[in-house]
């Protein structure tokens, strides 16, 4: 299946990229930067680094907007860590961009596979927004889409209602659910094709723990040292596995951010259960509605509105994430990733 990742690169946006770079069934064509955890200019570093890191060297990496369509930028190293990458730091390499921005490469990947096309968002929707102002028809140009934003009938994670991603901008989270919306009023699309959006009601049920990570680093073959709260901050992986070790310093800074938020040693894998949901559905339970973006309000600026009764009188846009099984992602996460790291470690 091909895929076209759109990211904010980001601890969970690296896991999400190494799944997908992990799964036999997946192709992955492209790579659009987005600003959104760490400046674009980061983002791009860390999907190169990553890319080198990880032996695929040869997918392209395009840069994306420096800004959000009207708001001011806004980052998250506070989250994410300096570089965007916890405590991890990425293998230096040669390797360019694309000469093409975000938004070009999109609607080139879209136009070089019509209907076959996944994409994958995992940031902030402004190179997607600028890509179908440019290209109208890409909703009907892809096969699927899959969303990580937003938060329906549940809290925020940046203001009380509004999620991240969408928070960051919201106007292009505007624009991209108004173009699904207009292509489903058209009917130029069909059901499958309207994004499947994974909020943080589905997302923030994928707590990915020292347990958990102990399992894929046997599931690699690696020797390590399990994490635990009691550690100094900072500690560094001991694994032996060179993907494993970068993947566990990552997450240990995650960890310490949602232990300081009270959420426990522990972090949400969003974009990860976007990236499994890209490749296969069937992994959450949705629900379609209409789904709108607030842009005016006083303290709900951001907030993603589902308008499951039909109240407005307008046509679903989204298939909202509404159950998943995290068991059942972790058991595949860590049979994918587990031996991909065991074989990238053989071939060094
Ligand atoms: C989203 O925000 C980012 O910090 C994460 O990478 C994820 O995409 C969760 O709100
Ligand atoms: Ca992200």
């Amino acid at each position: 299946m091909p895929v076209f990742a759109d990211v904010d690169t980001g601890v969970d946006d690296a896991m999400a990229l190494v799944y997908l770079l992990a799964s036999s069934d997946a192709n992955l064509v492209g790579i659009a930067s987005t600003g959104g955890n760490v400046d674009v200019d980061q983002v791009c570093r860390n999907n190169l680094g990553l890319l080198e890191l990880c032996g695929a060297t040869a997918i392209p990496v395009s840069r994306g907007a420096d800004q959000p369509l009207s708001a001011a930028m806004r980052t998250a190293e506070d989250t994410h860590g300096p570089a965007g990458l916890g405590y991890a730091e990425l293998p230096l390499h040669q390797r360019e961009l694309t000469g093409y921005d975000s938004a070009e490469a999109w609607v080139r990947a879209a136009h070089a596979m019509p209907g076959e096309l996944i994409g994958l968002v995992t940031g902030p929707l402004t190179n997607l927004a600028l890509a179908v102002r440019d290209e109208p028809n890409l909703p009907s140009l892809l096969r699927r889409l899959v969303i990580m934003g937003g938060s329906f009938d549940y809290r925020g994670n940046t203001t009380p209602v509004s999620e991240w991603n969408i928070s960051v901008d919201p106007e292009a989270a505007a624009e991209v659910f108004d173009a699904w919306g207009r292509a489903a009023d058209a009917k130029v699309i069909q059901q499958h094709q309207l994004p499947i959006v994974c909020g943080l009601n589905l997302t923030e049920n994928i707590m990915l723990t020292p347990t958990l990570l102990s399992r894929l680093a046997a599931a690699s073959g690696a020797t390590t040292t399990a994490m635990s709260v009691l550690d100094s901050r900072g500690t560094r992986s001991t694994a032996d596995n060179t993907l494993i070790r970068t993947l566990e310093d990552a997450m240990r800074f995650y960890f310490e951010f949602h232990f300081d938020q009270g959420e426990g040693f522990l972090a949400h894998l969003h974009d990860p259960l976007a990236a499994a949901v890209a490749l296969d559905p069937s992994l959450v339970q949705t629900r379609a509605a209409t789904v709108d973006v607030e842009l005016t309000g006083t303290l709900t600026r951001g907030m993603t509105i589902a308008d499951w009764s039909h109240r407005w009188g307008r046509e679903s846009n989204a298939h909202v994430g509404v159950g998943v099984d995290p068991a059942a992602f972790f058991d595949r996460f860590i049979e994918r990733v587990g031996p991909f790291a065991r074989r990238l470690q053989a071939d060094r």
